[in-house]
């Protein structure tokens, strides 16, 4: 009988409790145990390690679609590889979860995680040399190369949509503009997948230029008066500082463009999860089941095209934009941005939406 632990690392989102749920009962079909291991790496650092044996009493089916993780995420001011690193103790923090992880006599472990955790797990790998590593990827950012899809983008889309659709009502009633600031990092795909659904008049998103003359230019001749201009958390206005919204908000306003701004913040990562990420995280789930069985370790799950397979984690770091951890400067992250080839910005285009200076 197998015993396998899962954790979810970084920060949360959508579609965490399917993915566990899932695998519980995937591995339950197995006869294996599965163990929750609680606030990700930090259940590693306490003694006894901090698990809880997963059962339908305790993960019950009908939580799966909850947000969040029952199984939490960790707190910021928990030892982790950050504060390791700059206490020069990365050694012993290394020593210190490959023997938790030995004491729980686990043969697989399942991190759910995001580029960050998982660009940290292949650096830190020989934590794992005596189990079987397999990584699910989530994130609200769609910022992990090799996958379509992660669990949790599609949540975060709908939640930002629902968020905007409602702004979009006090803008007709008062003939104004919402500058709304999306989260996701350096990567665009939440605010562009949202601002097409929504028919936001502007994106602005890290990966393409902006000119704020033509911004201005392209919302005096918009064809209403009101609307919603989306901004994502990660662009940048030569000269200026502070909430990237704050700042566009400012150069409308001294163009005369009646405005506000609105953070959806948080709640992108919240909401009950959609039927699309449930049954990604299923498919996920299933997918990193099989590929225990078939004895694959190092390996990261991806969907392309529907399909769910395994990739090594060696590809996953090659795949991407390797970027220095601010944290750690001897790890990589492997970021994906948005492609400047997605048909998606032809269409944001087509549709009248100023998407900056690239076409
Ligand atoms: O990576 C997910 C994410 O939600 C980003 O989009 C955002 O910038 C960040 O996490 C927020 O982190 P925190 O929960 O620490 O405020």
């Amino acid at each position: 009988m197998k015993k396998i632990g899962i954790m979810t690392t970084g920060g949360d989102c959508s579609g965490l409790n399917t993915a566990i749920q899932r695998i519980m009962r995937g591995a339950h079909l197995r006869k294996w145990r599965v163990f929750g291991i609680l606030d990700g790496t930090d259940g590693l650092c306490t003694t006894p390690p901090n698990v809880v044996e997963l059962t339908d009493e305790n993960m019950p089916i009908e939580n799966a679609r909850l947000s969040g993780s029952f199984l939490h995420n960790g707190r910021a001011d928990a030892e982790n590889f950050a504060t390791a690193a700059r206490k020069g103790s990365l050694k012993a923090f290394n020593k210190k979860l490959y023997n938790a992880i030995s004491e729980l006599k686990l043969d697989a472990v399942i991190l759910i995680g995001g580029n960050g955790s998982i660009s940290l797990a292949w650096a830190h790998r020989d934590i794992y040399r005596d189990v079987q590593l397999i990584c699910i990827p989530k994130t609200i950012d769609m910022d992990i190369p090799l996958t379509d899809h992660t669990i949790g983008f599609n949540t975060a889309v709908e939640q930002l949509t629902r968020f905007c659709d409602q702004l979009m009502l006090t803008a007709r009633s008062h003939h104004r503009w919402f500058v709304v600031q999306t989260m996701g990092r350096d990567c665009g795909a939440l605010a562009l997948n949202a601002g097409v659904a929504v028919g936001a008049s502007a994106i602005l998103i890290p990966e393409i230029k902006f000119n704020v003359d033509n911004l201005v230019k392209h919302i005096k001749n918009a064809p209403t008066d009101y609307g919603v201009i989306m901004v994502s958390e990660g662009i940048t206005l030569r000269g200026h500082s502070g909430r990237p919204a704050d700042m566009i908000s400012r150069k409308l306003t001294a163009a005369g463009i009646s405005n506000r701004t609105a953070f959806p913040e948080h709640t992108q990562r919240a909401g009950d999860t959609t039927a699309f990420d449930r049954i990604l995280a299923t498919t996920m789930a299933d997918t990193a089941l099989n590929a225990i069985e078939n004895n694959e370790t190092y390996v990261m799950v991806v969907e392309n095209c529907g399909k769910c397979k395994t990739v090594s984690l060696a590809d996953f770091v090659a795949a991407g934009e390797c970027v220095a951890d601010p944290n750690i400067p001897d790890v990589k992250t492997s970021n994906a941005y948005v492609d400047l080839d997605d048909p998606l910005l032809d269409t944001a285009h087509d549709m009248g939406i100023y998407i900056g200076e690239i076409k």
